[in-house]
């Protein structure tokens, strides 16, 4: 026995000498120490050895397997090492001082619209004001006049929580808080992102973004409100642009209007962004219904306001000429990047 291993690790030593990569180790594992291997024959062989010499045996065959062992790990180390080396060697160099050919991004169109917007009314006395995206219902709805049932709810298909709380539906739903916060007299505005189970198409997405305006004071009116819907309008559009008011229904505000405008991408042709009817609903408004001001610990005897729900995705697409307001969720950057300079 103790000459039939002796062979075997002269073999086994031949074969490692000549092995030049930790593949060819690995060959060599399999044929000595593999479940198939010389080494398990022999050990296999060891019931037919008598009982008295058995034992020797087995630990002269589990000696020359340790040692089998040994030898591969130390030579696989080495070969691993030089292996490394030349990848290493062979990669290609760089200059690591030249500047990385980076491409920065760009602002979404979004953010950009938002920005400019918080930027005229600012410059007009409006503090710029955020609120939450999981809000109750009792901001949403019921302190804006619309009490459970009513159906006005019908016209936001709600996204509820499991605790009774929901996804903000529209902006409108801060005005509450803003109204707590600062009382009368106050201008504010207020971004954010609504969300609504709605089917998306070329102008409407189930989440979407909105600015909504407060401004309470003694003696507002609609004037007043026409007068910033127009300056913000002129302001962003830089330009002429042709817009409708016409009366609208919202629980919150009495009396209450649709301000669209003429679409930009048809030309008020018709189209699929604006439905084919040549307008875009983008900023409904009005003034505050008593009863909400009365929610918002506001006196209606003493104070009016008016407030509006601008479009934010509508405007960016009004704006920067984006037919389908689906790219603007994409995540697209190569669509999106055309869209802006910046
Ligand atoms: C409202 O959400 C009211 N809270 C607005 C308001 C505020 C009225 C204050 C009066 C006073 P409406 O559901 O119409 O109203 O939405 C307002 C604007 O948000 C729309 O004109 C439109 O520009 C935009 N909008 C509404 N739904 C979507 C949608 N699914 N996708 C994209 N934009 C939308």
């Amino acid at each position: 026995m103790l000459e039939k291993v002796q062979k075997l690790k002269e073999s086994f030593l031949s074969h490692l000498n000549q092995a030049s990569s930790t593949a060819a180790l690995d060959a060599i594992r399999i044929e000595f120490l593999g479940k198939k291997g010389e080494v398990s024959l022999l050990l296999n062989n060891l019931k037919s050895l008598p009982g008295d010499v058995r034992k020797e045996a087995g630990r002269i065959i589990n000696d020359a397997k340790q040692y089998m062992e040994e030898q591969i790990r130390a030579k696989t180390a080495e070969l691993s090492a030089l292996e490394e080396k030349k990848k290493i060697d062979s990669a290609e160099s760089y200059d690591e001082s030249l500047p990385l050919p980076l491409s920065l991004g760009s602002y979404h169109p979004i953010t950009l619209i938002q920005r400019e917007v918080e930027e005229i009314f600012s410059s007009m006395g409006f503090i710029v004001e955020d609120y939450d995206e999981v809000v109750d219902d009792y901001h949403c709805f019921e302190a804006l006049n619309i009490p459970k049932y009513h159906p006005a709810r019908d016209m936001q298909d709600t996204y509820y929580l499991d605790n009774g709380q929901l996804l903000k539906t529209h902006t409108s739903a801060a005005q509450n808080y803003i109204m707590r916060k600062y009382g009368a007299p106050v201008r504010a505005i207020f971004p954010g992102r609504c969300f609504r189970n709605e089917s998306p198409d070329a102008c409407h997405e189930n989440t979407f973004f909105q600015l909504e305006g407060i401004m309470i004071d003694r003696d507002i009116s609609i004037s007043n409100l026409i007068y910033f819907m127009k300056t913000m309008l002129s302001e962003v559009f830089r330009q002429d642009i042709t817009v409708r008011l016409r009366p609208g229904f919202f629980p919150f505000v009495e009396p209450g209007f649709e301000l669209d405008i003429s679409c930009t991408i048809c030309g008020g042709k018709g189209c699929p962004s604006c439905k084919n009817s040549g307008w875009l609903e983008l900023c409904p408004c009005g003034m505050i219904h008593p009863n909400v001001l009365r929610f918002g610990g506001i006196d209606p005897e003493e104070y009016t306001g008016f407030a509006f729900g601008l479009g934010l995705t509508r405007l960016a697409m009004m704006k920067y000429g984006i037919k389908d307001i689906r790219i603007l969720n994409s995540g697209n950057l190569k669509a999106l990047s055309q869209f802006t300079d910046r």
